[in-house]
């Protein structure tokens, strides 16, 4: 039988949960690779950690990269995470050295993925990354192999956890951003710095490599315009509600070049707005398949190392495939900012002074940008002096929202203005 031997580069949530598959299913990922792959040698920070499983009888490296140039290493698996450092150091080594890399580092990735493919095909190696992308989901393999066939007109989704919990919660308890921030950090599910997560950015590292899988294009995470959750209050995800939607962090690229990441309103009975908790979700619609969707855990040990070894297994079975789906030279690069032209419904907030004519002066302002309220909602505040105007959108394109909102922040009897948000129908 063929004999697969791994290298696995750190050995934390991802990394420990791989190293004791390949450890206690040898026989059976045998049967079904054909390939005997074995756990061969590893590396971390600290060597006396307990890891929950014994490492003994491993190889230890004290530098990662040193993973790169052993004689008998056909697969390097880089979990350790960062967009560059030892992570990049050892992924660049292992492919310029021919050894086939799987790691589940999004960020790496989504900024220098085209370089890293290239190496890749230069030196007739496999570089995977199923596990970047929401977790145990096989996102990437629904695209490149599932729906081979189709043209893809738009793939989009759920695809951070922790924006996810905190924007479901908030819905469920009427809680402010803040405090359940501090819950999901408390429980797990967010980062003690959450910048990455709440500000969109690891949805965006996951939607540049969906996009460019999907689209033909080379991966560029700076084309991208990303809009986190911070923004968002009880009192907004209260009056979607009250309209018949849900606020959800949506990652959304289209074949017409549009690409980002921002919070959205969606229909409450639609498949999206009923993602709840930490599961992500991905919607692929093309054509002739129509609309597909893929629901699961987005991240955790056990979900993503399931795709880390359903990579490596790729890898020992012989099944290729180019990262992006087609070879480095076939990937379109994207020049320029994510179009603004494409039109959507939004959602508007304003809090108002409360007086005579201020509603025609607001539709005033919206009219001079060709822009129309749909739905209406006004409430007066308690204290009698403010109101709430909060307003559907007629469609428009993003440029003439941000002209109207830029005008409307000028207005003296305008406060507060909520995060304006597209709206799906
Ligand atoms: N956690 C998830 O649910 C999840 C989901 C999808 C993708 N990912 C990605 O998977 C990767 C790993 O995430 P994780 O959650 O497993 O991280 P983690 O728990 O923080 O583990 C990181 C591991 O890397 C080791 N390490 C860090 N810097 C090192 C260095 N300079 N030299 C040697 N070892 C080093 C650490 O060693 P010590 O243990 O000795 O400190 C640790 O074992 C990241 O790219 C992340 O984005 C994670």
């Amino acid at each position: 039988m063929k004999q697969c031997n791994v290298a696995i580069a750190g050995l934390g949530v991802v990394g420990a949960q791989t190293a004791q598959l390949l450890l206690n299913n040898q026989s059976s990922y045998a049967t079904k690779t054909g390939a005997n792959i074995t756990l061969k040698a590893v590396s971390a920070r600290s060597k006396g950690k307990d890891r929950g499983f014994d490492i003994s009888s491993l190889h230890w490296c004290d530098n990662p990269v040193d993973l790169a140039t052993m004689d008998d290493i056909d697969i390097v698996v880089e979990v350790m995470g960062g967009s560059d450092g030892p992570a990049l150091a050892l992924t660049k080594a292992a492919l310029s050295a021919g050894k086939h890399v799987v790691t589940a580092n999004k960020a790496m990735i989504a900024l220098h993925g085209m370089e890293l493919a290239k190496l890749a095909e230069d030196n007739n190696a496999q570089l995977c990354f199923e596990s970047s992308v929401a977790g145990g989901i096989p996102a990437l393999k629904i695209l490149r192999e599932g729906l081979a066939a189709n043209d893809i007109q738009a793939v989009s989704g759920i695809l951070n956890g922790t924006c996810n919990y905190i924007l479901s919660t908030m819905e469920q308890t009427g809680r402010a951003f803040n405090d359940v921030l501090s819950e999901a950090q408390a429980l797990g599910y967010a980062e003690a710095d959450p910048t990455f997560d709440v500000d969109g950015i690891d949805a965006a590292h996951k939607l540049a490599i969906l996009q460019s899988i999907a689209f033909a294009v080379q991966p560029n995470f700076d084309n991208l315009s990303i809009t986190g959750i911070r923004a968002i209050t009880d009192m907004d995800i209260s009056y979607a509600a009250e309209l018949g939607y849900r606020i959800r962090l949506i990652g959304r690229a289209t074949a017409a070049g549009d690409a980002g990441v921002a919070p959205m309103l969606l229909p409450m009975g639609s498949a999206l707005a009923s993602v709840t908790g930490p599961t992500n979700a991905v919607n692929y619609e093309a054509t002739p398949v129509q609309t597909i969707s893929a629901m699961g855990p987005g991240a955790g040990a056990g979900p993503t190392a399931s795709a880390v070894v359903a990579d490596i297994m790729d890898i020992a079975s012989g099944r290729n495939t180019y990262p992006f789906g087609r070879a480095a030279k076939d990937l379109a690069s994207q020049s320029g900012n994510t179009s603004t032209a494409a039109q959507s419904s939004y959602y508007l907030r304003l809090r108002v002074t409360d007086e005579k004519g201020v509603l025609a002066d607001v539709t005033d302002v919206l009219n001079a940008c060709d822009m129309s309220i749909e739905t209406l909602i006004q409430k007066q505040l308690e204290d009698g002096k403010d109101a709430d105007l909060v307003m559907i959108l007629h469609e428009a394109s993003s440029e003439n929202l941000v002209n109207a909102c830029d005008k409307l922040k000028t207005m003296s009897v305008v406060g507060d203005m909520s995060l304006p948000m597209a709206v799906q129908k």
